[in-house]
């Protein structure tokens, strides 16, 4: 059985993941409205995985004889300067995302609740790799610079990003 406040803090971290799938979306959004048909891709599987993260929570606080409590989702922005710009908000927001992470498994080890512990851990190394995969794109764009078939490029290589659950998966 969950404790209450633990209830409530994972009930925060579904909230931030759907926020964090509408943030991609409009930066998918964005990237269409450019002619970055792969960024648009790449934002779009970003969306995707982020909602299997809070469906991951969801399954697990239900698991736990918890109770889901949705609350509204914030607007997202909606328009970002530049590739480089787009990308560098992904990151921060990643950045920002590994810290509510790391608050909930500080909060799951003070209240001696080992199964959250443990649950936490997956969401732990995914953020090591969400954060990896957006730094790579940044380095990358960095490098580019003002070259446009440089642009153009990784924008093919955007394209061919696909999204698939993991089998392991909670409920
Ligand atoms: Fe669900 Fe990108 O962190």
């Amino acid at each position: 059985m969950l404790s209450k406040t633990i209830e409530k803090a994972l009930n925060g971290q579904i909230n931030a993941e759907i926020y964090s799938s509408y943030l991609y979306l409009a930066m998918s959004a964005w990237c269409e409205s450019t002619g970055l048909a792969g960024f648009a891709n790449w934002m779009r599987m970003q969306a995707q995985e982020e909602m299997f993260h809070a469906m991951k929570l969801y399954g697990f606080v239900h698991e736990r004889g918890g109770r889901v409590f949705l609350d509204g989702i914030a607007a997202p922005p909606n328009v970002w300067k530049s590739p480089l710009d787009v990308i560098q908000s992904t990151l921060e927001h990643e950045q920002k995302v590994t810290g509510l992470i790391n608050g909930l498994a500080n909060l799951a080890q003070d209240e001696r609740d080992h199964a959250t512990t443990i649950f936490l851990q997956w969401f732990v190394s995914e953020q090591v790799e969400e954060e990896a995969n957006v730094g790579a794109v940044l380095d990358k764009l960095k490098l580019i610079g003002m070259d446009t078939s440089g642009l153009f490029v990784l924008d093919q290589e955007m394209a061919s990003r696909v999204f698939t659950p993991p089998t392991t998966s909670a409920k």
